[in-house]
């Protein structure tokens, strides 16, 4: 495959080599792990792919992860996606059109504009998300990811010798709280069980640390409540700024694949009453080392 760094930021862009409608051999999966190992994010641009297409892209990397989708499914149905491992992260009804703003996905949606890791609420986590664009507003709607290998590196050794060995707790309805929004019934809050995770990680591929923070951790091992929501926050605060980010604009046709281990992302605002759609596959992180050291 051919490749090129992206500019303004981290990750790498795909330019020949691959095409994402033909099954991919052994060495072309490695290939492309390797690439996101290394880099955290891949760009391919200008292919085109339908919904099943996506999924059987995304399937040669791993189980499917359906993540928030075990909190919402039932309840939204106003949706032209039916494979329940698609997000569709869209505000796009089964019309074809925006639907209201106070429709529950557009809410659910807004809370992707949070700094965060997908399904890091869960045990496994999210390894790839991929995320396909197929219609843009004329205005924002960006996707920024921040790169938590070079934050964990650029905290101070006080900072990550405290860090070390230590746990936050991530809960799946943390973030659409913190917008508000608790109109969840007991079923729903109890879909998916929190779930603690080191605050840093080991690629084991590669040996890298990096933070594993974002919106969905809500507390941290050992210390109140207030403290470690502070620190969280000061953390979130680290690993976002500028130099760690690269700021997406979406083509039609353009796919993103990032590691939710070691980056996190945000969706930009934009006009909610324009179409956005985009489809997002994921796999799971089933092979972390943490989950064959759980007793
Ligand atoms: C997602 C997500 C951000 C965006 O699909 O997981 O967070 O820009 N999307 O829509
Ligand atoms: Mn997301």
């Amino acid at each position: 495959m051919e490749t090129r760094q992206i500019e303004d930021g981290f990750g790498v862009e795909i330019t020949g080599g691959l095409d994402v409608l033909a099954p991919l051999s052994p060495a072309q999966v490695a290939e492309l792990d390797a690439l996101m190992d290394e880099h955290s994010i891949v760009l391919i641009r200008n292919q085109p792919m339908t919904t099943d297409q996506q999924l059987a892209f995304t399937r040669q990397f791993g189980p499917l992860d359906q993540g928030f989708k075990k909190v919402t499914a039932k309840w939204n149905t106003n949706t032209q996606v039916t494979q329940a491992e698609v997000g569709d992260i869209s505000n796009i009804g089964k019309d074809g059109k925006p639907v209201p703003r106070t429709d529950k996905r557009v809410l659910n949606n807004i809370a992707n504009q949070m700094w965060h890791s997908d399904s890091s609420f869960q045990k496994p986590a999210a390894k790839y998300s991929m995320l396909h664009s197929v219609r843009n507003p004329s205005w924002g709607g960006d996707t920024e990811f921040t790169d938590l290998k070079a934050a964990y590196d650029a905290l101070d050794d006080r900072m990550k010798e405290f860090l070390d060995g230590k746990e936050a707790e991530h809960y799946a309805l943390h973030s659409r709280f913190l917008l508000g929004d608790d109109s969840y019934t007991e079923e729903q809050k109890a879909a998916i069980d929190p779930a603690w995770w080191p605050i840093v990680r080991v690629n084991p591929a590669t040996g890298r640390k990096h933070l594993f923070i974002g919106v969905h951790a809500r507390q941290i091992d050992g210390l109140t409540v207030p403290e470690g929501r502070m620190m969280l926050a000061d953390l979130l605060e680290h690993a976002t700024q500028q130099q760690f980010i690269y700021r997406h604009k979406w083509q039609t046709g353009d796919t993103v694949i990032w590691d939710n281990r070691a980056t996190l992302h945000r969706g930009r605002h934009f006009d909610l009453d324009e179409p956005r759609e985009l489809r997002r596959t994921t796999t799971l992180d089933d092979q972390a080392p943490e989950l064959s050291l759980a007793s």
